[in-house]
């Protein structure tokens, strides 16, 4: 699965985001070591902050399935990623980040996109 595949799965998923409030649809595909990619979008509430950003329900999903830190190669995000969502990314140790900015396509590395991490 190239990059483009990926980026393309997170485009395709957004179209199942549930953003009624600000109408914003987040896809986010994550590839897995195994070659398994686990996708989420954003899904909004009514009580704004309780909404959650496309690329936490992906992780979410990831780690039901039995997936850990250290098993995520490639995330593919359809926006650039929040601060919040950056500190997930370099939770779950996600070796790449790809996403779409402004017409560009951005590939990053989580100390990239997050540097001088906090770690407990
Ligand atoms: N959003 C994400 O899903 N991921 C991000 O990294 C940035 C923001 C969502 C949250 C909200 O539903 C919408 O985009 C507008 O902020």
């Amino acid at each position: 699965m190239t990059d483009q595949e990926l980026l393309e799965r997170a485009d395709t998923i957004a179209g199942r985001a549930y953003a009624p409030y600000s109408g914003f649809h987040v896809g986010c595909a994550v590839l897995c070591r195994d070659g398994e990619v686990v996708e989420g979008v954003n899904v909004e509430n009514g009580a704004y902050p309780l909404g959650v950003c496309a690329e936490r329900a992906a992780f979410s999903c990831a780690i039901v399935a039995g997936y850990g830190p250290g098993d995520f190669v490639v995330a593919a995000i359809t926006a650039s990623p929040c601060g919040g969502c950056r500190q997930w990314l370099a939770e779950m140790r996600v070796e790449r980040v790809v996403f779409r900015n402004g017409g560009r396509v951005v590939e990053m590395t989580v100390d990239e996109i997050l540097p001088e991490q906090f770690e407990l």
